[in-house]
This record gives C-alpha cells, structure tokens and sequence, in this order.
C-alpha cells in the first residue's frame, strides 16, 4: 500500500483540450503508478457556476470520463468517480459549514476574481461562496495527503488544512485524553512505544518534522491499532487531541504553458483549442490555417519564429533536428510556413493516435464506462463513510 493518498478533481464543463492533457492529465497518469489516486469528476462544483445551464454539465460528465481514459488514466491504478454519486461530500459540507468562519470564505482570492471575470452570471450565491468548502470536503473526506491544484486553487488547499485544525481542535477533544493516548502508545510495543515517544519529544521540542514523518509512518505501519487509539496518537504527537481529519498538502502542479492555437495559452474562452481526441482532418485544418510571423507575408520573406505561435508549438512537439530545422529554414525563408507546420502536425496525430484508440473501445461499449465507475463509486463510498462515521461521533451525531 502507499503511504500516500492523492485526491483530485475536474469540473465536467465542456470537453477536454490538449491543454488539460499537458497540464493535468499527463501528470494524473504518471501519478497513478506512484501514489494511490482517486479522481472525481465535479459536477457539483460545476453546479455552482453553471447553475442554469445543467445540460453542459450533463453532457460533459461521460465525455470527461472518456477523455480521461484516453490519456491514460487507468482504473486498475486510480479509482474514478462522480461527486454526486457520493452524497457523504455533501454530508461533509453542511456539517463542516457550521465551524467555518464566513471572513474565512469571503477572503477567498478566487471568490472576488471569479466573480468579476463571470460577471455576466448572478454568483452572489450560497453555493458559490460555498464552493471552496465544497472542495475542503471532497479533500477531508477521503483523509487525502496530497491535491494536485493549479496555482489559483493553493489558497484552497490552505483554507482546508486551517479548516481541518480547527475541526480537530474543536471536536478531538475527549475525556481523559491524555491517560487514553498513552495506553494506546503502550499498545505499540515497548520498542515501538519507545520511538514514538522519542519522535514525539523531538518534534515538540525542537521542531523537528523528520522525527514527526518518522512517527507518522511507524502508525501507518500499525493494522492492528483500533480506529480511536490510531486518531489519538497521531493526535498526540502533534497537539492535545484527537486528529480526526488529516491536513492535506497541495501539490503544486507547474503551470501548463500549452499554447493554443493563436499562440496564447490554449483555453476554451479563447476559441484556440485542439480538442483532446480532435479528429485528425480537423487537426490538420486546424494547424494549416494556424497565423504566423504577421510580417512574414511572401514566402520568400523571411520570418522570425520568436513571433510565430507555429513556432511555440516546435517547443512542445519538436526535437532538436527539427526545432533547429524550423529556426534556420524561417530566417532564411528556405521553408514555407506550410512546410514548418508539417512536423507539428505528425506530432499532435501521433500523440493523440494512442488516445484516439483507447476512447474508441469506450465508444464502442459505453456499459465499459459506466461500469468504471460504477466501481469507482462504490469504492470512494466506502471511504468516505469510514470518515463520517468518525464525523459524525466526534460532532456527537451517532445516537447508538
Ligand atoms: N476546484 C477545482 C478546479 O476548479 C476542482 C476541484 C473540486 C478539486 N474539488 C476538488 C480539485 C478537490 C482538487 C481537489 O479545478
Ligand atoms: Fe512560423 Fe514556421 Fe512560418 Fe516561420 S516558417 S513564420 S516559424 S510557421
């Protein structure tokens, strides 16, 4: 098993672009053989902003999954969902709604941001001030260690772990927790019981977060220990009580610099976009009528690739040879700019050949999706209650 538990999300709101494969889903893949992964798809939080506009919610939802797929995503390594298919999110939320400062949402960078860039949408909504809770549930609930986010969603992933502390601080407290926490340490072992201790100590005197990993992983090593004893001690090597729900870290994910087909960042609101699985004539079309240099007008000007969005795109799909082939050839206008485009052409179909192959299986048989996630579903379920039933003791809603 992985000590690591990677949760991400996407929201179903259109289909996907090679921009989102450079950007998300390459890196989804590589991730997927390294740590445990749960990918879901959002549809709740596209609800948010696409409120009146169900339908491309929808309609996304399965051809996201596709696409996923298509990348490279593979169910027997990731478990895929749907948000909605897990109603415990939204359990989640309401219950984590009643601790959570309102300053602490309306501080929100991207609650102002979005807000003024959709300005032509009524989001003065509950749910859309809601939304980074929204997200903090889907992260809490599956005591995920690492989020991949774009830079925009760091803050959130920050709002989740002060959410998470003071979920803890408030709800971990318990009669007698100091006596309980240590009969637990005694439960390790003497020689377990004694590394603990020691970690324990030089973490609260010195600061020391390698000896807090290093106690953290002798727990995660632990089966035998009962949920309450595991959520006492890992409580108790940070603070006075129970940890409850796990701060998770984000994983900053380089901002994709895939230029769109105008040479700027490929992006469905600038109608520059090669769809994931593009069909191939279309992608040739596509890139032929691409703009170029604008002073390179005869093709016996020469031209300047530093101001060719062609020439971007070498960046991304070209070798050496063929970059250093393109430069001279432009300069000296020794090659057309039908000719330069040439090689990026074969590159895109050559990528997306194996992606196009994949999807058409799914295409073929859709029950093949559906029962992926299905699977998925049923996985994540059994998760996430294992944190609600913790939830919702720790907040005294058992009544067993
Ligand atoms: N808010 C994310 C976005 O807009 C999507 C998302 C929702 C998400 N819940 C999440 C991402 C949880 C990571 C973890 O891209
Ligand atoms: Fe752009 Fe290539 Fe034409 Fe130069 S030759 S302007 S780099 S497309």
């Amino acid at each position: 098993m992985f000590a690591d538990r990677v949760l991400s999300g996407m929201r179903p709101t259109g289909s996907l672009h090679l921009g989102h494969y450079h950007g998300v889903l390459k890196n989804w893949v590589r991730m997927q053989h390294e740590m445990e992964c749960l990918f879901f798809v959002a549809d709740w939080h596209a609800l948010t902003t696409h409120y009146d506009n169900p339908q491309v919610i929808e309609q996304s939802v399965w051809d996201m999954v596709v696409d996923w797929l298509a990348a490279g995503v593979d169910p027997a390594h990731s478990t895929l969902f749907i948000q909605s298919k897990v109603p415990e999110h939204a359990e989640l939320h309401l219950l984590l709604s009643m601790i959570t400062p309102l300053g602490w949402l309306e501080r929100m960078p991207t609650y102002k941001d979005q807000q003024e860039k959709l300005s032509s949408k009524d989001l003065s909504t509950y749910g859309f001030l809601g939304y980074p809770l929204l997200m903090s549930a889907d992260v809490l609930i599956y005591r995920a260690t690492q989020v991949p986010v774009g830079e925009d969603q760091v803050p959130h992933i920050e709002f989740t772990r002060e959410l998470a502390r003071r979920f803890n601080h408030i709800y971990g407290r318990e009669l007698g927790f100091e006596e309980k926490a240590l009969a637990a340490v005694k439960k390790l072992g003497s020689k377990k019981a004694k590394l603990y201790a020691e970690m324990r100590v030089r973490y609260q005197e010195q600061g020391d977060d390698g000896a807090l990993e290093t106690a953290k992983s002798l727990l995660d090593e632990q089966q035998s220990l009962s949920h309450g004893d595991r959520e006492r001690l890992f409580g108790y090597l940070e603070g006075g009580g129970k940890m409850i729900l796990s701060e998770p870290q984000s994983m900053l994910t380089v901002a994709s610099k895939m230029p769109g087909l105008d040479g700027q960042k490929m992006s469905k609101s600038y109608n520059n976009t090669i769809a994931l699985r593009e069909d191939e004539v279309s992608v040739g079309k596509k890139i032929r009528t691409m703009p170029t240099d604008p002073a390179r007008i005869r093709r016996t000007d020469p031209g300047d690739p530093s101001r060719c969005p062609v020439w971007q795109l070498h960046q991304v799909y070209s070798n050496e040879a063929t970059k250093q082939w393109a430069m001279q050839g432009c300069k000296s206008a020794g090659i057309g700019c039908i000719e330069c485009k040439q090689p990026v052409i074969d590159s895109v179909l050559e990528e997306q050949r194996p992606m196009r192959e994949r999807a058409q299986l799914y295409l073929d048989d859709p029950t093949l999706v559906r029962n992926i996630i299905a699977d998925g579903c049923e996985k994540a379920r059994k998760l996430a209650g294992e944190t609600m039933r913790d939830v919702r003791e720790a907040m005294g809603l058992s009544y067993s």
